[in-house]
């Protein structure tokens, strides 16, 4: 009897679970079984009192960051003292200075940048410091176009002007109606019936249809209760995004914190910052019912749910000012053409036929227009045509049926001809290259997957166990009438180089390898920027001593951190010449990765220019 009495208590404490807790990862129903509910999310609670506190981001600094303007003068650009350490020749070409600051050779070492205004530093790169470190407080710092320029959003109870004072409840931070409840440094909103967010500021009609795209509502938080940042955060420019620029469709974005899907992705998300990572992820959003329910358009509260004055506040409709720019501007030049394949066929191809269109390859070196940011869980991938000679190298075992698997990337040269490392070539496997795919995982509809026909290593191939060297080989594609590759916007091929590239130029390696966060390679390719090395700086007894020869080069940063790894080797290092991209180096090898004074290892492909011809034009099957 007893023992069903217990039963039937624990039955009763399971149905009794205020639905909060059940919470699932994507709800369509904000409230509970009151009607009413906390504007947050039970147990997963972010932006508590002491994450505030004890986040050092929002550290209170004597002075309150008032300091004079020079303060952040030396994190202008990280590699630049990588680059004076490579000492670079030819300073001004390609153009260091950003924001098209005018350079200016002064002797043989240095350069001077003559920076238009608003714009400082070494390289222009520094745009107005309005937001420094301290400055809000415990707060986040936003950007408007009018004096002072910037504009402090505190973080709840702390409150405004400067975020360092906090007062719980009072004024009450809670949207529509909302109660606010004290406890203790912390509070909760009981939002009236239908109302949902942290400040009650979400409303009951406030959802998104199909992709999100015109989505104008209040929402503001992440599926994991992050807090989104407002898109004109000082920190998501500081990190090189400028939403305001990088998006085709901006309408809905402003100096506000709400979930919008300015590009296209499947549903509206937002920034936020983990530790000083910026991140994003989508929004804990409902998705309006379909049958029939059009959302009205939803009138924001006001532009900001964390800002308790913004109510009385006028509606700021300041657009921010972007401090920086992603790219670096390049000097206006002439295209010259680079050294393509020749339109008419070369001996070892068979002229194509009409079923081949004629423009095939006419150029290289030329990627899709890169948009300036293109996001991906803890970085950001290359998107598609960014780098569209790049080929995936896979491989299975000998006449077997087994899966091909990814071992090196490897770059498109011709319609027929693949450049890949010379270690990359194993005797006993068969092997296939996939051009015009990011992802190893999923089939793309934008790739092309083509057999190799024939592997060519170089002769002088030779593997030491502190170095490789003549690391390079070429692979023959299978084809039809001398087409192998297609020509799409996401396969192309580079340009070969012509000339020796100054020390500390930027140029660009990507792959599939190793990363930080992945041990076994990234599913996604991803790129990264690297600066030349010279060789006399390399072979330092602390860098790699006497074992480089002149068939490889060193490039990345000498401090560590930005690398090739396992699985990128064989694919390309390319570096702009002329506005085109040409190949300049081949992924071969490296100390480990990532370390400091222990950079990547690139075959030198202007070594191998003569090598290359004789084979690719050879009048061989
Ligand atoms: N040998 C490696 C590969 O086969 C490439 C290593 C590059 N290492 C480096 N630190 N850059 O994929």
């Amino acid at each position: 009897m007893n023992l069903k009495l217990l039963f039937f208590c624990l039955f009763l404490a399971v149905l009794l679970v205020p639905a909060e807790l059940k919470r699932k990862k994507r709800k369509h129903d904000r409230h509970d079984h009151d009607g009413r509910k906390l504007g947050h999310k039970h147990g997963k609670r972010k932006d508590r009192f002491e994450d505030i506190v004890s986040d050092k981001v929002f550290e209170i600094l004597e002075g309150n960051g008032d300091d004079d303007d020079d303060e952040d003068d030396d994190d202008e650009d990280k590699s630049e003292w990588v680059f004076k350490l490579q000492e670079p020749e030819g300073l001004c070409d390609p153009n260091p200075c950003h924001n098209n600051g005018v350079c200016e050779q002064k002797g043989k070492r240095r350069f001077e940048c003559d920076c238009p205004r608003p714009f400082k530093g070494k390289k222009c790169k520094r745009g107005p410091r309005h937001c420094k470190r301290g400055r809000c407080g415990r707060g986040e710092c936003v950007l408007t176009s009018t004096a002072p320029f910037f504009e402090c959003k505190c973080k709840e109870p702390f409150q405004p002007p400067s975020c360092i004072h906090l007062s719980v409840c009072e004024p009450n931070p809670c949207r529509n109606g909302g109660q606010c409840i004290k406890d203790g440094n912390d509070f909760d909103c009981l939002c009236p019936v239908g109302y949902g967010g942290r400040f009650c500021h979400v409303g009951p009609d406030d959802c998104y249809v199909d992709d999100g795209e015109s989505y104008r509502g209040n929402v503001s938080e992440t599926d994991d209760s992050h807090v989104c940042l407002h898109w004109n955060s000082h920190f998501i420019l500081e990190n090189g995004v400028d939403p305001f620029n990088s998006f085709e469709d901006k309408d809905g974005l402003g100096p506000h914190n709400f979930c919008r899907n300015p590009d296209g992705d499947d549903m509206p998300w937002c920034f936020y910052r983990q530790g000083r990572k910026l991140t994003w992820d989508y929004c804990d959003i409902t998705e309006c019912l379909t049958t029939g329910v059009v959302p009205t358009e939803i009138v924001p509260t006001d532009d900001d749910p964390t800002d308790p004055t913004a109510h009385t506040a006028k509606p700021t409709t300041a657009k921010p000012i972007v401090t920086t720019k992603p790219t670096t501007s390049k000097p206006p030049t002439t295209r010259e053409p680079c050294q393509t394949p020749k339109p008419t066929p070369t001996p070892g191809e068979v002229a194509p036929t009409a079923t081949a269109p004629p423009q095939q390859f006419a150029t290289c070196g030329q990627a899709q227009p890169k948009k300036p940011i293109t996001r991906i869980f803890g970085g950001l991938k290359v998107p598609p045509g960014a780098v569209p000679w790049q080929v995936s190298l896979q491989v299975r075992p000998k006449n077997s049926n087994q899966h091909f698997r990814h071992t090196c990337g490897g770059v498109l040269i011709k319609s027929c001809w693949v450049l890949t490392a010379g270690h990359c070539i194993e005797s006993m496997k068969d092997m296939q290259v996939v051009a015009g795919g990011l992802s190893l995982d999923i089939e793309e509809s934008t790739e092309q997957t083509i057999k190799v026909e024939e592997a060519i290593r170089h002769e002088n191939y030779r593997e030491t166990p502190s170095a490789v060297y003549n690391d390079i080989a070429l692979l023959r594609l299978k084809g039809a009438d001398g087409v192998c590759a297609n020509e799409t916007q996401f396969v192309k091929i580079a340009c070969l180089p012509d000339a020796q590239l100054p020390d500390g130029m930027e140029c660009k390696i990507s792959g599939w390898g190793v990363t930080e966060d992945s041990e076994l390679g990234s599913n996604h390719l991803r790129d990264a920027n690297v600066l030349l090395i010279g060789q006399e700086k390399c072979s330092e007894p602390k860098v790699y001593g006497r074992v480089l020869d002149n068939t490889m080069f060193c490039a990345g940063h000498l401090q560590g951190g930005v690398d090739s790894c396992q699985g990128d080797s064989g694919g390309p290092l390319t570096c702009d010449q002329n506005n085109s991209a040409v190949i300049y180096g081949l992924v071969s090898w490296g100390d480990q990765c990532g370390r400091k004074n222990k950079p990547g290892v690139y075959t030198r492909v202007t070594n191998f220019l003569t090598w290359i011809r004789s084979k690719t034009q050879a009048a061989s099957p």
